[in-house]
């Protein structure tokens, strides 16, 4: 019979596989972040300033050198190839000799007249980026006022630290086995700490790996999987994040969003996020939305910042495309920091890793867009998922794309049509490298209604040569 009568899911959560990992982002609280924090740039008058690549350091916290040495040796492994890839693709204009960062406050921060920011009633004795103490090395001394007065901030406490030299941006790295890491799925978590003053830029930044998920594979394992998640992570502290957008720029360092008199965006208390503008993200609407019940209406959020949507029409063959979803799935911070699974699939910026992870033309893209960064798009990994496919893949329903595939008697990939069974049956990937297994489900109980339409190739990795199928 028909697929109209079978019900379909897109599995966004982990599969019965390990090497299925899932990305639950969190962003981080308001307090949990310094903003507009300031170091000294003799550059910063120049009119042109040269962009150069990224400089990024690397400290592992504590808990990383208490790990069993195998695990701790992957980790030292993996970080520098992470390191090594957004260096060579990302490069940034407003570097600074020294960076020193900003000591965390013991109540609240007041901007003096003079635009000074100053913590009243001191620092605290230990600044933190997320689970990690930050060394006092890294620190700026300490400014504080006593009282409300506009006037008084005096340096207080320990002298600054010698910094950090040659760093655009700092990751702290830690293996704490944190309430995050007990529910059993969350392999790593990452986001920023603290932004810089001129553009907004993410200087610092933290990620913690979950120590039992941690380096139970083997090298390969380790390539394929914990490096291109690693990456990822980088991507939500570096710039790819619902906490960030509202401080994107455009290519002139104009502040995309409404700002406030002192400088800041608008903050949304009910959402807990600073808001963005829709020149970044617009909720678009689709009327003739099919799934198997019929047509439904549906809101998209769409990011439709202007290299995105660039590589995005280039890369879908679609000259009419408003925007790129991003991932509806999952709480709020892990649906609005990934790109849709059912368009981007393998793309590495997804909330799901499956595999042949790949970093795309339109992830590089959203990095440009944030206005920090200037990107290498020669570093951009080859994309097959959805190339060429046109208007009609990307802005119908894949149960659209399907039905009307299997009418006209043609293959209905990248998607697929074959029920999930054991013992599990595998097939040819669309592009003919790989076996794939058909991720089609069949549902005991109703789904909502926009769900009712989603089928996924699972890739795994092995060579599937084209002839020796066929005969
Ligand atoms: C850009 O990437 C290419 C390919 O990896 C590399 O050869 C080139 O040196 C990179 N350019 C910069 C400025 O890093
Ligand atoms: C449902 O939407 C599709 C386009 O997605 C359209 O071709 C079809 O005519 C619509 N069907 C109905 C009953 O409106
Ligand atoms: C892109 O789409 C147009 C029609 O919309 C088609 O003529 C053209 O061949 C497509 N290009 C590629 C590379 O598929
Ligand atoms: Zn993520």
């Amino acid at each position: 019979m028909s697929i109209l009568f079978i019900i379909m899911i897109l599995q966004i959560v982990a599969l019965n596989n390990a090497q299925n990992i899932q990305c639950s982002y969190k962003p981080p609280n308001k307090d949990e972040v310094m903003y507009k924090v300031s170091n000294p740039n003799p550059n910063q008058h120049k009119r042109s300033l040269k962009a150069n690549n990224i400089r990024i350091k690397i400290h592992y916290d504590s808990t990383v050198s208490n790990l069993p040495e195998e695990k701790s040796n992957i980790v030292k492994a993996v970080f520098p190839l992470a390191v090594d890839y957004w260096q060579k693709t990302l490069m940034v204009r407003n570097s600074v000799p020294v960076l020193r960062l900003s000591p965390t406050c013991r109540a609240k921060e007041i901007v003096t007249k003079n635009g000074v920011r100053c913590c009243l009633f001191g620092c605290l004795k230990r600044s933190r980026c997320g689970e990690v103490y930050i060394p006092k090395d890294h620190l700026q001394r300490c400014k504080q006022t006593l009282l409300f007065s506009n006037n008084h901030c005096i340096p207080s406490g320990p002298n600054q630290g010698k910094g950090l030299s040659n760093t655009d941006f700092v990751l702290y790295v830690s293996s704490g086995q944190t309430d995050r890491c007990r529910d059993g799925n969350t392999f790593a978590y990452a986001a920023h700490c603290q932004l810089e003053d001129s553009m907004d830029r993410p200087i610092a930044g933290y990620i913690n790996l979950c120590p039992d998920l941690l380096g139970s594979g083997t090298p390969s394992h380790v390539i394929s999987v914990f490096l291109p998640t690693i990456k990822h992570e980088f991507l939500h502290a570096l710039g790819f994040s619902v906490s960030l957008y509202a401080f994107y720029r455009d290519q002139d360092g104009r502040p995309l969003s409404p700002r406030l008199a002192n400088g800041d965006p608008v903050y949304d208390n009910k959402m807990n996020l600073y808001k963005w503008s829709d020149k970044i993200i617009r909720p678009v609407i689709r009327n003739d939305w099919q799934v198997a019940s019929g047509n439904i209406s549906r809101v998209f959020n769409m990011m439709i910042t202007p290299n995105v949507l660039r590589e995005a029409r280039s890369h879908f063959n679609c000259s009419t495309l408003k925007g790129v979803e991003l991932e509806n799935q999952g709480n709020y911070g892990t649906a609005m920091t990934h790109w849709e699974k059912r368009i981007l699939e393998n793309e590495a910026m997804t909330g799901t890793h499956t595999q042949d992870t790949v970093f795309s033309r339109i992830t590089l893209a959203l990095m440009e867009d944030t206005g920090w960064y200037l990107v290498n798009y020669s570093m951009a990994e080859d994309l097959a998922w959805g190339k060429n496919l046109g208007c009609d893949f990307i802005e119908k329903s894949c149960f659209s794309w399907i039905q009307h595939r299997l009418l006209s008697q043609s293959d209905p990939s990248p998607y697929c049509v074959r029920i999930k069974s054991h013992p599990l049956i595998t097939e040819c990937s669309a592009d003919r490298k790989s076996m794939a297994v058909c991720n089609l489900v069949i549902y005991d109980n109703p789904l909502s209604l926009e769900y009712q339409e989603m089928v996924i190739l699972k890739y795994r990795r092995c060579i599937c040569s084209y002839k020796s199928g066929a005969s």
